[in-house]
C-alpha cells in the first residue's frame, strides 16, 4: 500500500500519452510528485495536462531518437537545478506480432529499438541526475518477460532482454544506492491491444501467400485470444500503484508481478517442465500439431 502522504520528488515517465504511462503520470502527480511526462506530440501533452495538476510538465521524448533524449535530459536538469531526480519510469513500449518465420526483420528491429535499446539510452541520459539524489529506476516489463508465447516472439524477446538488462543494471548500480525495479504486469486494458492488432494485421497483409497458407489458421486463433484478453484486462491504475510502491517504499521489491494472470503464468513457467508448458500454451492458443 502507498501511504496517502504527499511526496515531493520528481519523476520522468516515458510513454505517458496513454495506458500505463498515463495512469502512472496521473497517479504520481496526485501523490505530489513533479512529473515529467514523456510524450511525442503537443496534443498528447495538452490532453494529459487537462487530467493533472499544474505541476505536471509534458516533455517531448522519443526513446529511439538520441537528440530528443538528450534534449529532454538537459531541459529537466535545468528545471531541477541541483536537486536531482527521484525516479525514472521506463514505460514506453510497442507490440509487434506475427510468425517469426516471416516477420520482417525491420519490424523485429523496431521492436528492439523501442522496447530494449531505447530504455537503456534513456537510462544512460538520466543516470547522472538519478545519482545526485539516489533516485530509482523502474522498468516496465511484462509476464511475457518470463513466458514466451507464439506469434508474440518478437515482443517476448524484447521483454526477456529488458529483464536481463535490468538484472545486470540493478547490481551495477548498487554502489550508489540506486534501486532498479522491474514491473511484470499481466493483461492490462490499454490502447496497446488495438494498436498491436492493427499493426499485426498490417504486417500479416503484406506477407507472401505462402505465409498465409501455412499460418492463417493459427494466426486467426491467436488473434481471437488477443481480442478476448484485451477485453478482460485489469485497469492501468493497478500498475501505477505498483510503480508508486516501488518509488516510495523504504525497501522496494526487485520484481513486482501485477495481476493474477501474471502471477499464474510466471508460476506455471517456473514449476512446469518445458514440454508441458509448450503443450499448455499451444492448447490455449488453439495450435494443434499438423499431421
Ligand atoms: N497493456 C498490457 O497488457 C501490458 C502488459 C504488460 C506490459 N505492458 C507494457 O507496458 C508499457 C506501456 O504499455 P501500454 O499498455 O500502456 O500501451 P500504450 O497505451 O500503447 O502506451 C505505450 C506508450 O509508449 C509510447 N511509445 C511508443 N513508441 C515510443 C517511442 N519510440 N518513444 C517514446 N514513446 C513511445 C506511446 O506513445 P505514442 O502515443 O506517442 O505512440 C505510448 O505513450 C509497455 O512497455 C508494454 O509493453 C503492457
Amino acid at each position: 500500500m502507498v501511504s496517502k502522504k504527499s511526496f515531493t520528488g520528481s519523476v520522468v515517465i516515458s510513454g505517458a500519452s496513454s495506458g500505463i504511462g498515463e495512469a502512472c503520470a496521473i497517479y504520481l502527480d496526485k501523490l505530489g510528485y513533479q512529473v515529467f511526462a514523456g510524450v511525442r506530440s503537443d496534443a498528447d501533452g495538452e490532453a494529459l495536462k487537462c487530467k493533472t495538476s499544474e505541476r505536471l510538465t509534458p516533455i517531448f521524448l522519443d526513446v529511439t531518437n538520441e537528440v530528443s533524449i538528450i534534449a529532454a535530459a538537459n531541459r529537466i536538469k535545468a528545471t531541477l537545478d541541483s536537486t536531482g531526480l527521484t525516479g525514472l519510469v521506463n514505460n514506453a513500449g510497442i507490440v509487434i506480432a506475427g510468425p517469426l518465420e516471416f516477420l520482417p526483420v525491420a519490424d523485429l528491429r523496431e521492436q528492439f529499438e523501442i522496447n530494449v535499446i531505447g530504455q537503456i539510452a534513456v537510462t544512460q541520459a538520466f543516470l547522472p541526475l538519478l545519482r545526485e539524489s539516489q533516485g530509482r529506476i523502474i522498468n516496465m516489463s511484462s509476464d511475457n518477460g518470463k513466458v514466451s508465447i507464439p506469434f508474440l516472439g518478437s515482443y517476448c524477446a524484447s521483454k526477456f532482454a529488458l529483464e536481463a538488462l535490468t538484472d545486470a543494471l540493478r547490481i551495477e548500480l548498487q554502489p550508489w544506492g540506486i534501486a532498479v525495479c522491474i514491473i511484470e504486469p499481466g493483461s492490462v486494458t490499454t490502447p496497446i491491444w488495438k494498436k498491436s492488432i492493427s499493426k499485426a494485421d498490417n504486417i500479416w497483409n503484406n506477407l507472401p501467400p505462402e505465409a498465409r497458407s501455412l499460418y492463417s489458421v493459427f494466426v486467426d486463433s491467436a488473434h481471437k485470444k488477443a481480442n478476448e484478453l484485451s477485453n478482460n484486462g485489469f485497469p492501468a491504475e493497478v500498475v501505477a500503484k505498483a510503480v508508486a510502491h516501488a518509488l516510495t517504499t523504504k525497501r522496494p521489491k526487485i520484481r513486482y508481478v501485477v495481476g493474477l494472470d501474471a502471477k499464474i503464468n510466471i508460476w506455471l513457467a517456473k514449476i512446469l517442465p518445458d514440454w508441458i508448458l509448450d503443450k499448455l500454451i499451444a492448447h490455449y492458443l488453439g495450435i494443434a500439431k499438423n499431421s
